[in-house]
């Protein structure tokens, strides 16, 4: 087989056969391929597209580039939950606990944060002394003893789709369905659950601006999900403002810390009510969506929820008193108003914006290597459809750094539209793909 007639293939239009995906995805994994001959396959590929055999093969051999997760030593339907990302997404911290204190098992592989969106283990970590650095022994003990367990990306997960992501994001074919979606699900099948339910976003803050590929893509996965045999649902919602108020690493832990305490705010409470409901449901504990709910909002009552955070954070080498005294989590040195100068309503956020501010102030990464500052951020007290008189509040911003602090306050301004028209907030929960 020849990289070259696959190519031509390809951008003739033809369907690739399992056997010419396998070729190519393991050559290339080895450097039999080089870059130059994947650029020009991914770009066939953004032309002429693949269909649904090619990109379920396309997932498997991506799946299989690497190690794949033996979970089967955890007893019972383990579930795993994956966002496609978001400006104050910090479901996971909030969601597993309540979850796991549901009896459902968690065992979940999370990556740290790029660009304007932070990682989930970023935000663990200012638990003092967390480490999601943990070998896959004591995943799968820690999972077995407490419910929950939640990991560094220490395997070699998916190292195909690794290689071949960091060459579509520098060959502009990152932005198609079937590469998308392929590399999304290629390293949650290597990750090894049962049950997978896909948080997948659309709006200004979101990978998908539009709702219907958002839809596309979240059909796509589901299917790419069933074909490995494992049970997978998708959540479509809504990413056209963040999610909460909190924006910031340490800031969206208090936050994720409040809402298991029943003092979230409203979406996002609502957001881990519906995507735990699915993954209850999934692992066999609820027999439908609305029993589902009403033992989670019971783990929120009565505490437990809290507390297998607590225990969860302190099985991974963390801090636990931080979840009692939220005091303790990292703190900025600066910490100001941002005034607004005109009344009206919030008509628009443009999410992503936002989420560049916590970047401008030090609280995510512009490179792999970068270091990110876990105290500084944003607190909105005003999102779309509120009011705002002029002189009001609308947010707070944490800062260490006055010249970064001022950047981020212009842009946190900017991104802002209040009009004299009243709106809604678009609804948060878009639909459910099964
Ligand atoms: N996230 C991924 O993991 N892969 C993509 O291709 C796009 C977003």
């Amino acid at each position: 087989m020849r990289m070259y007639d696959l190519i031509m293939k390809k951008r003739g239009g033809a369907a690739l056969s399992n056997e010419e995906i396998e070729f190519m995805i393991s050559e290339y994994t080895k450097g039999g391929i080089p870059d130059y001959q994947m650029s020009a396959m991914m770009m066939a590929v953004y032309f002429q597209g693949m269909n649904e055999t090619e990109t379920a093969a396309l997932t498997m051999a991506m799946a299989k580039s690497g190690d794949m997760l033996e979970l089967s030593a955890i007893d019972g339907v383990k579930v795993d939950k994956h966002s496609t990302g978001g400006v104050g997404d910090k479901t996971s911290i909030a969601l597993a606990p309540m979850v796991a204190a549901c009896g459902v098992k968690i065992a979940k592989m999370s990556g740290r944060g790029l660009g304007h969106t932070g990682g989930t283990i970023d935000k663990l970590e200012s638990f003092k002394g967390f480490s999601t650095g943990i070998t896959s022994e004591h995943f799968i003990s820690q999972v077995n003893n407490i419910g929950i367990s939640i990991m560094g990306q220490t395997l070699d997960i998916a190292p195909a789709d690794k290689k071949l992501y960091a060459l579509r994001d520098v060959t502009a074919t990152v932005d198609n369905m079937s590469l998308i979606a392929s590399s999304i699900m290629s390293k949650k099948l290597a990750s090894g659950a049962d049950a997978i339910v896909l948080d997948v976003k659309t709006g200004s803050g979101a990978f998908m601006k539009k709702e219907e590929d958002a839809f596309a893509l979240a059909k796509e996965m589901t299917a790419l999900g069933k074909h490995a045999g494992r049970n997978t649902i998708a959540v479509v919602s809504d990413m056209d403002q963040p999610l909460g108020f909190a924006v910031g690493n340490a800031l969206e832990v208090k936050e994720a810390i409040e809402t298991l305490q029943g003092k979230g705010p409203e979406d996002f409470t609502k957001l881990c009510l519906t995507l735990g409901a699915y993954m209850i449901v999934a692992g066999g504990k609820a027999k439908d969506k609305e029993e589902a709910e009403a033992m989670l909002r019971k783990v929120i009552e009565n505490g437990t929820a809290l507390k297998k955070l607590a225990e969860f954070v302190e099985a991974q080498g963390g801090d636990s008193a931080a979840v009692y005294d939220t005091s303790l989590l990292p703190t900025a040195s600066i910490v100001e108003e941002i005034i607004s100068e005109k009344e009206g309503y919030v008509n628009r956020i443009i999410c992503d914006e936002i989420g560049i501010c916590s970047l401008i102030l030090g609280g995510g990464r512009e490179t792999k290597e970068s270091e990110i500052d876990l105290s500084v951020g944003l607190i909105l007290y005003k999102k779309v459809g509120d009011y705002v008189k002029a002189g009001e509040s609308l947010a707070t911003i944490h800062a260490n750094d006055k010249s970064k602090l001022e950047a981020a306050k212009q842009r946190f301004l900017s991104a802002y539209t209040i009009t004299n028209e009243s709106v809604s907030p678009s609804e948060l929960i878009k639909g459910i793909v099964t």
